[in-house]
């Protein structure tokens, strides 16, 4: 048989469903799962706990050389720890888009995420996956989900754990303001690839949004 190399890119904006669908992905074709915000995430916590301004980039440079982020048994770790709880919170959420504009952020993270996809069959999900950092991807998928959804979706998460001091109201104003940094940065903005299926989750379980993925990777 031949060992067909299997190499799948999701992107999308905040909250429309990318990690839950490609995790569900993983699990049913046996990838390896990269969730390359959590990579991002994980720099952006240890900027905020050194005491750093995340626009200070010099700073944030020099804190980089000296910091290890890798995924062992999925979870992610940070300097030799599991940080999955710590990266999801909203401290994190207001601060990652500013860190994740830097081009030498983005160039060491990126390097780091072609070199996961040389040894193993994976789906990654994140912004630039598809146009970036995977081009030749067998299969590239763009999520999205109307603006209110992914407000809701990301409300219920929040008050599912320990942050329940904050409105809807807030946290739409929140993801706009993601939305709008992450689409008009300079380097690898957000964009739908042109050869990714776009999927849109606004009225979809993520049972259907999986069964229509599989349908076009077996179809293809
Ligand atoms: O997918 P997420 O919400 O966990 O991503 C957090 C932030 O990380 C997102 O707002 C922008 C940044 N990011 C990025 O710039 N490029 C990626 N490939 C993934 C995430």
């Amino acid at each position: 048989m031949v060992n067909r190399r299997l190499i799948i890119a999701v992107d999308g904006p905040a909250g429309a469903g990318k990690s839950t669908i490609a995790k569900r992905i993983a699990e049913i074709l046996e990838l390896e799962y990269i969730d390359t915000g959590a990579m991002y995430r994980a720099l952006t916590l240890k900027v905020i706990r050194a005491g750093i301004d995340p626009e200070d980039t010099e700073n944030i440079l020099k804190l980089m050389e000296t910091t290890s982020i890798y995924f062992k048994d999925n979870h992610i770790y940070l300097d030799g720890t599991t940080v999955d709880n710590e990266i999801r919170k909203k401290i994190v959420n207001n601060n990652v888009s500013v860190i994740s504009k830097i081009k030498e952020v983005r160039e060491n993270m990126v390097h780091l995420q072609r070199s996961l996809a040389e040894s193993s069959n994976l789906i990654m999900d994140g912004r630039d996956i598809g146009t970036v950092v995977l081009p030749n991807a067998n299969y590239k998928f763009f999520i999205t989900a109307s603006i209110e959804e992914r407000g809701r979706r990301r409300y219920k998460e929040l008050l599912e754990k320990e942050e329940k001091n904050i409105s809807y109201e807030q946290i739409l104003t929140e993801i706009k303001n993601r939305d709008r940094i992450d689409s008009t940065r300079k380097i690898a903005p957000l964009k739908k690839s042109l050869d990714a299926y776009e999927i849109d989750t606004t009225e979809k379980t993520v049972e259907e949004c999986v069964e229509e993925i599989l349908r076009i990777i077996e179809g293809g």
